[in-house]
């Protein structure tokens, strides 16, 4: 019932020739892909490039990240509109490199999400835990405070419209996936906070990805859980054959 979802966060990788060269591989290879959303988030000069690529085809476009305010004094923000305007359906929020290298807060999360929202825009929001927190036994406390302070205020109807990322930051580009059982518990863990924010029918509609080291031999296995409905993707979406098979697990 809920539609998979497969994103490529290339992060500070490709510049415009190499990105429009992997869209391009990753459009001629989906073509047949018709029950999987798939989503490409390129860096922000290259936004436009793939958005030209994809334009005929299934693939979505989104941004890894975006500001608050709409317009004015911010040197160096983009906005949601902008995102918008270049055609962009998606923003990843909060992920784990934005809140340890920039300052990332639940607060400014939240505050991105709802800008995110007002403007149309798709937020997938990044939620999860370090490994001295895991280790420490704090995994729920943790992601239990991202979702409730990143998804703070926001009315049902505004959650039906969001996609979670769980992603432990220990297996992110580390090559140590979570196993898909302890994937699975987290994931559970979230659709509960869903269910008591948001209800029945929209908690358990809201698509729930795993991220940290998804590649083409663990994809299977992860998404056969019943709580993980996609995957967001780092390493293993810069080349399109690994994206490309990530995308097809299910055939
Ligand atoms: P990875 O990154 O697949 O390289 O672990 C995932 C992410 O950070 O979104």
């Amino acid at each position: 019932m809920r539609t998979p979802i497969i994103a490529g966060n290339w992060k500070l990788n490709k510049n415009r020739a190499e990105a429009q060269v992997l869209a391009q591989a990753i459009v001629a290879e989906t073509q047949s892909v018709k029950d999987v959303e798939v989503v490409l988030c390129p860096v922000y000069t290259a936004l436009e490039t793939v958005a030209t690529v994809i334009r005929n085809s299934n693939i979505k476009l989104g941004a890894q990240d975006m500001f608050w305010e709409a317009s004015g004094a911010f040197t160096g923000e983009v906005s949601s509109d902008l995102l918008k305007d270049v055609g962009c359906q998606y923003v990843i929020i909060g992920h784990s490199e934005r809140r340890q290298y920039f300052f990332e807060t639940n607060e400014t999360v939240n505050k991105k999400v709802k800008a995110a929202l007002t403007a149309g825009l798709t937020p997938i929001v990044c939620v999860g835990e370090t490994l001295p927190e895991r280790e420490a036994g704090q995994v729920e406390a943790v992601v239990g405070n991202h979702v409730k302070n990143g998804l703070a205020g926001l009315s049902s109807e505004e959650i039906r419209k969001i996609v979670v990322a769980y992603e432990p930051v220990w297996a992110i580009g580390t090559g140590k996936t979570a196993t898909p059982e302890q994937a699975q518990d987290v994931h559970q863990y979230i659709r509960k906070l869903l269910l008591e924010l948001a209800g029945e029918e929209v908690g358990n509609s809201v698509r729930i990805q795993y991220g940290g080291s998804v590649k083409p031999d663990n994809v299977k296995e992860l998404m056969a859980k019943p709580d993980i409905d996609g995957a967001l993707v780092g390493g293993a979406s810069l080349k399109p054959d690994s994206f490309v098979s990530l995308v097809k697990f299910n055939s």
